[in-house]
């Protein structure tokens, strides 16, 4: 197995691994188990940094990453219902370390965006982020923090780098 790959794929959680969490407020996982049959953003995998934000979370620039969106959020990330997401929204993102693992859909790491109903952790923007492990941040947890800091950078698209819209434009 080779390290320079496993030391990629651990860091994103090394990374948050002490920061606190927070308890649920939005719905189980079992909300996102059948996420495949979602609306996929990414026809076709990518790779590299196309926002340049990535920096080396979500598995680094190495990875294939495909992002899928419910149907609750879907008419806003193509553009055919404006920002914000409406409660309930919810975004997944797969991560592959590389394109080997992407062909037999090997081990892929699940980070995920859920629109909480209106009012709720309004230092995210509304948003609960659930790290691969499960663990989750919203409101005033370093978890949500961390995710936070960096998914501002797409404040004026609620958060979202990668809708629709900017992948037709940047393919
Ligand atoms: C240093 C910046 C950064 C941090 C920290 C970060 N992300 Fe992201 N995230 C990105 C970028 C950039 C994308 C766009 C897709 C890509 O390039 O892979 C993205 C995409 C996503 C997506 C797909 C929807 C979208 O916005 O495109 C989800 C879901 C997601 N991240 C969840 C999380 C979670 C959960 C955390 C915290 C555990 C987190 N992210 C932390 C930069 C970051």
């Amino acid at each position: 197995m080779n390290l320079k790959i496993m030391t990629t794929a651990g860091f994103f959680l090394l990374l948050t691994a002490c920061m606190s969490t927070s308890d649920p407020l939005g719905p189980p996982e079992s909300a996102w188990a059948d996420y495949l049959s979602w609306y996929k953003v990414t026809p076709e995998a990518e790779t590299g940094d196309p926002t340049g934000f990535l920096g080396s979370v979500h598995d680094g620039t190495r990875a294939f990453r495909q992002i899928y969106v419910n149907s609750v959020g879907e008419p806003v990330n193509r553009g055919t219902r404006g920002f914000p997401y409406p409660p309930g929204s919810i975004l997944v993102k797969e991560s592959f370390n590389n394109r080997a693992a992407l062909d037999s859909r090997r081990n892929p790491d699940l980070t995920v965006m859920i629109k909480l109903p209106q009012g709720q952790s309004l230092e995210t923007g509304g948003w609960e982020y659930v790290r691969p492990d499960g663990a989750r941040g919203n409101g005033a947890s370093d978890l949500a923090a961390f995710c936070r800091d960096c998914h501002l950078f797409a404040a004026a698209t609620d958060y979202n780098f990668i809708n629709s819209v900017f992948y037709q434009n940047n393919r």
